[in-house]
Formats: structure tokens, sequence, C-alpha cells
């Protein structure tokens, strides 16, 4: 076992990692953030995304050792600061962008990565730019829906089916 440190949600903090530790399993048994869902473990699913220096990583593809120093962020630390949900998330339960919800804090992370660098998709950059996210319960409609929301656009405007 060793020690590693890194900053999550703006927090400094630390635990005991194996080498083989993933980060998914760093974030969510030594630190209690469950947030960060594991759906395959093998990079397919995207349940398990997070930001790591500001770019989206699937969590169970990094060990924890490789993000020690880094700047995590997690679904956790999405909310605004007086704990309602930011544009992102308020606009997935406005377009109904979730039924079970396992997947969302992978698509919400993932939405968040896109405006950052794209603020305005079109619907084909938007299916694109998702592709690494599953979700078995939308049909990935709403889902479309919510991020064109979360990004200003006029829904009605674009053919999200
Ligand atoms: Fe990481 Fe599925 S749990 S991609
Ligand atoms: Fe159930 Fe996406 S809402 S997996």
């Amino acid at each position: 076992m060793s020690q590693v440190s890194m900053t999550v949600n703006r927090q400094v903090v630390s635990g005991q990692i194996e080498g083989r530790t993933l980060l998914v399993q760093f974030l969510r048994d030594e630190l209690g953030l469950t947030g960060t869902h594991i759906g395959c473990d093998t990079s397919q699913c995207g349940a398990c995304l997070v930001h790591v220096n500001g770019d989206a990583v699937k969590a169970c593809t990094m060990f924890a050792a490789e993000a020690a120093g880094a700047e995590v962020s997690t679904i956790e630390g999405q909310a605004n600061a007086d704990g309602s949900l930011n544009p992102i998330q308020q606009a997935f339960q406005d377009y109904h962008g979730l039924q079970c919800g396992f997947c969302t804090p992978g698509m919400v992370m993932s939405t968040t990565a896109l405006l950052k660098h794209t603020p305005t998709p079109d619907v084909p950059a938007i299916r694109t730019y998702l592709e690494g996210n599953m979700c078995r319960c939308t049909g990935y409609h709403n889902i479309i829906k919510a991020v064109l929301a979360a990004s200003g656009q006029d829904v009605s405007s674009q053919n999200a089916g």
C-alpha cells in the first residue's frame, strides 16, 4: 500500500492505494464518492467518466496513482454553491434525460466537457461526442434534447430523434 494525494472537487484528499487501484475505486471506496458509477470497468460504458486536469477521463481506465497531484472533478462537485442543480444537470431533469439514472453522472460529466470546447454543438456533434456513454433506458433522444437545452439552443429547432 502507498499514499496518494490529489484534489477532488476542490478539496485536497489523500488515501491508501495499491498499485492496481483504479481511480474509480479510489473515488468510490476510499472517498465514498459513489456518484461515479461502474457499469463495465472495461472502458465501454462511460458511467465512470470524471474530469482529470480538465479532461474527460473514464476513471476505470486510469490507476489512482496516475492521478497523484491532479485536479479531479466528479459529479458530486457539479452542483451550484447553494446546492441547486447546475444548468446541465437542470437540463437533464427538465428534458427527462434520464430514467434509472445509472448513466447520468457520466452523461453530465461528458456533456460538461463537450460544452467547454464546443459551446453550441449540433445534434451530430452531440451524438459523436457521447458515443462513449451508454444508456440502456432513454433511447438517447431526451439526452440529446437536454444537451441542446444546456447549451442554450432551441430544442424544437433541431431533430434530436
Ligand atoms: Fe468505466 Fe464503464 S465503468 S467505462
Ligand atoms: Fe438508465 Fe441511462 S437512464 S442507463
